[in-house]
């Protein structure tokens, strides 16, 4: 054990009485000695060599002597293939239908002995050993899977799998779900089982707490989605390629992935970032629309204590005119740590204060953990024990309910891939909405069972239902959390089916955005916790999980006023805003640092509240487009290789650039521009792009570049929706989008589209419709950079 895994193993321990952790580990261990299949000698497995191929819609089956392989391409150009009859479906990824498959789709053989799936924006070769390579139609590899490799127990069961697949040589990976080594993910090996990392992480910690098998590869011949859809626990390796400087001997990147099980199948989407972006939100579903006050500022804390510092604190907000949307009420607000319960002494009425709060324009969010304390008369645990013929929780091998250890002490977990299981966990939520709480934070749902140490989760043996199916919790542990936001979201949207639910989960998988965001979880107080943060809302939003934020000012300890600073500037342009601190953290008001910081919080605050129309607009294209609110700077030029390797500023939709200071002492900082002219947004001044600048960056505030042409919606003086619009080049156009918040219903999205550009010596603004354009302004629009521009 490494001297950081004991300081966590002493963590978990001082938090939770340690015998018990100790026995629940020697449980775990009995159970899986009991309960999962040994493993005995094993045969490795090979496709062999192609025999024949059959045409099917959308591309065919290529067989080999010993597999088969299923091509198909969907009309949307994504491409799916799977090994030995693997299908799309079942799937907890993919949003319901499969997509329908092209059908101009043309199977022939090629001329050395493989099969070709043509279709218009994308070739798939199959060579006669079992290669499959993805093509540009002009013939430009974009990705080649070398023939895999089986391993299969010589008396039966599921086989073991590896995957290896070669990129070009100048390709960078991004993705695999929330990774703080991120945006850009180093060489190296990445596990897929989502883990609690025992205590603060930074950026040297993996795996965090929402990993997915989804791979985003930038390179010069194109840009790549490949999502290996098996939930089980994997590992990928990742290898950068290097340029033959000049010998032509160019060094292919490598990725391998190897899976403990489950089919071996992929889906690879092609093309622009935003044409990938939307072609994943196809697959596994458009990302839920948080109500707009999920858009504010957000404070929570770990340990607040009482109704009484609930108000207090937002008191304190108001008092100093800092904005405020929700208050979060963590853990220490139920009764002895028992998820949906209150603890009456020191809240008791709840729904009252929540009345209050939202008087004053602050929601109440509440946390909801999965584990139920294991206690005769507890009502969650009895009803529980009632839901269908075995009741609720999960079982292991001998049919046991298996115990773990959270926050409550001795708990049991509920089955959420069992329908039955979501809909009662569904109903409970119902207990929430009376107390007056808008919505739900999930956290421990990896799930975790404390442990000094190994995996802190359920025995691997735990039996579960996986929709009916069957299975083990080596199948269903990645998938625990997406499917508990399954459960709650679908809860919410039946109690309260006029609100759009608001949930965001520290756990979850490939098409968790369906349901709702995420969040960093217990980041490190500390400027690599600051970088790290960045990093996970960039790799999540890849990832198809647009809506997230870190912790502000870190998770635990002190964070120097400086630090707390940064992050607030940061946090402030991210989707989640929210400020959040374990219960021996100090604290994380913005008036607590002095007032040189209250001043500049509440600058970066004002800020964030004046650009609500354009983060609305963000929210709802993220529905729309699959686009994430906070992108990579290589989003909007992927051919410019040193954006790929950018990882300290990222864009904020089409039209801002945000570069957070994220080192000590930093007044100035160097920042990275796409090409096309940006100007500094507090000194109008314009920088041309590609290239190095570097920029002012005071303690006030943090470098945000607008792109000339830009049309962005901001609040103006009245509240009314204003736009502001960055003088685009002397011979360019610019543009933007803006749609208007319809409530916190389901009132449909309407995007309303502006162009920019020079007309007779002025910028003038135009709204397009379905006639023409009709010019907008000048009332409700402010032109900015004039002295900049020309
Ligand atoms: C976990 C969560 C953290 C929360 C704490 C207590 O550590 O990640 O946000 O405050 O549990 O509930």
């Amino acid at each position: 054990m490494s001297g950081r895994e004991l300081v966590r193993s002493m963590w978990v321990f001082g938090r939770v009485r340690g015998p018990r952790a100790l026995r629940s580990v020697w449980r775990q261990r009995r159970a899986d000695a009991a309960g999962l299949p040994r493993r005995g000698p094993e045969q490795a497995r090979v496709p062999g060599r192609v025999v024949g191929a059959e045409p099917l819609p959308g591309g065919g089956i290529v067989r080999f002597a010993r597999s088969e392989l299923r091509v198909c391409v969907t009309a949307g150009a994504a491409v799916f293939w799977g090994w030995d009859g693997a299908e799309p479906l079942p799937s907890y990824a993919l949003a319901g239908e499969v997509p329908e498959p092209d059908g101009r789709v043309v199977l022939e053989p090629d001329t050395e002995g493989g099969w070709r799936v043509v279709a218009e924006r994308v070739t798939v070769a199959v060579s006669r050993n079992g290669a499959v390579e993805v093509r540009t139609p002009g013939g430009v590899v974009l990705r080649r899977e070398l023939p895999p490799r089986w391993w299969e127990p010589v008396g039966g069961g599921g086989a073991r799998w590896v995957q290896r697949s070669e990129v070009p040589a100048d390709a960078r990976f991004f993705g695999l779900g929330g990774r703080a080594a991120g945006p850009r993910l180093p060489e190296g090996t990445y596990r897929l089982w989502n883990s609690d990392p025992r205590g603060a992480f930074g950026p040297g910690t993996d795996p965090l707490y929402l990993t997915m098998p989804v791979q985003w590869v930038v390179a010069d011949a194109g840009t790549h989605l490949a999502f290996y859809d098996s939930t089980w626990d994997g590992r990928v390796s990742l290898r950068e390629g290097g340029e033959g400087a000049g010998s032509g001997h160019d060094r292919p990147g490598l990725s391998e992935v190897r899976m403990d099980g489950g089919p071996l199948r992929c889906w690879v989407v092609v093309g622009s970032p935003a044409r990938i972006a939307h072609g994943w939100a196809q697959l596994t579903g458009a990302p839920a629309v948080p109500p707009s006050w999920a858009l504010g500022p957000q404070h929570a804390r770990w340990g607040f204590g009482s109704a009484e510092e609930v108000r207090r604190v937002v008191a304190g907000y108001r008092k100093r005119g800092l904005p405020l949307s929700a208050v979060h009420l963590d853990i220490d607000h139920y009764e002895g740590h028992r998820v949906f319960t209150v603890d009456r002494e020191r809240f008791p009425d709840l729904p009252g204060l929540a009345a209050e709060l939202r008087e004053r324009g602050v929601r109440l969010v509440s946390i909801v953990d999965p584990a139920v304390k294991a206690e005769p008369g507890g009502a969650v645990y009895g009803s529980g024990a009632r839901v269908g013929a075995r009741g609720a929780f999960v079982r292991d091998a001998r049919g046991e309910v298996v115990r773990g250890v959270v926050w409550p002490g001795e708990c049991v977990y509920p089955d959420f891939t069992d329908p039955q299981v979501r809909r009662w966990w569904g109903g409970l939520y119902a207990e929430r909405l009376e107390q007056g709480f808008s919505g739900v934070w999930h956290d421990m749902n990896e799930p975790v069972s404390f442990t000094p140490f190994g995996d802190m989760t359920l025995p691997r043996s735990a039996r579960h239902s996986l929709e009916g199916r069957g299975g083990d919790h080596r199948e269903a542990h990645n998938v625990y959390g997406l499917a508990m936001a399954r459960a709650g979201y679908e809860g919410l949207a039946r109690l309260r089916p006029e609100e759009r639910p608001f949930l965001f989960s520290r756990s979850g998988w490939a098409g968790m955005q369906r349901y709702g965001g995420t969040w960093s979880g217990d980041v490190a107080t500390g400027w690599p916790g600051l970088r790290a943060s960045l990093a996970l809302v960039l790799g999540l939003g890849l990832c198809g999980v647009p809506y997230s934020g870190p912790d502000v000012g870190g998770f635990d300890g002190h964070p120097s006023p400086e630090l707390y600073l940064r992050w607030l500037q940061l946090g402030a342009w991210l989707p989640l805003f929210r400020t959040h601190s374990a219960i021996d953290a100090g604290r994380r008001e913005p008036w607590e640092f002095g007032a040189e910081v209250l001043e500049h919080a509440r600058e970066a605050m004002a800020e964030r509240e004046r650009l609500r129309p354009y983060f609305v607009t963000l929210a709802r294209l993220a529905r729309l487009t699959g686009a994430p609110y906070a992108r990579p700077l290589w989003w909007a030029a992927p051919e410019d290789r040193r954006l790929r390797d950018c990882g300290d500023a990222f864009l904020l939709g089409d039209a801002l650039l945000v570069a957070p200071v994220l080192a000590r002492g930093a007044r100035r900082r160097v920042v990275r521009l796409p090409r096309g002219r940006w100007y500094d947004v507090a000194t109008e001044r314009a920088y041309e792009g590609p290239g190095l600048v570097l920029v002012d960056a005071p303690l006030s505030r943090v470098p945000v570049l607008a792109r000339a042409g830009a049309v962005v919606p901001v609040r103006g003086a009245g509240g009314a929706v204003e736009l502001e619009v960055w003088a685009p080049a002397s011979d360019r156009a610019g543009g933007g989008l803006l749609v208007r918040d319809t409530g916190d219903g389901w009132d449909p999205a309407e995007v309303e589209r502006y162009v920019s550009r020079w007309k007779g010596g002025e910028v003038r603004v135009e709204r397009v419709t379905g006639e023409g354009t009709v010019a907008v302004g000048p009332e409700g629009v402010r032109v900015r950079g004039l002295g900049g521009a020309g």
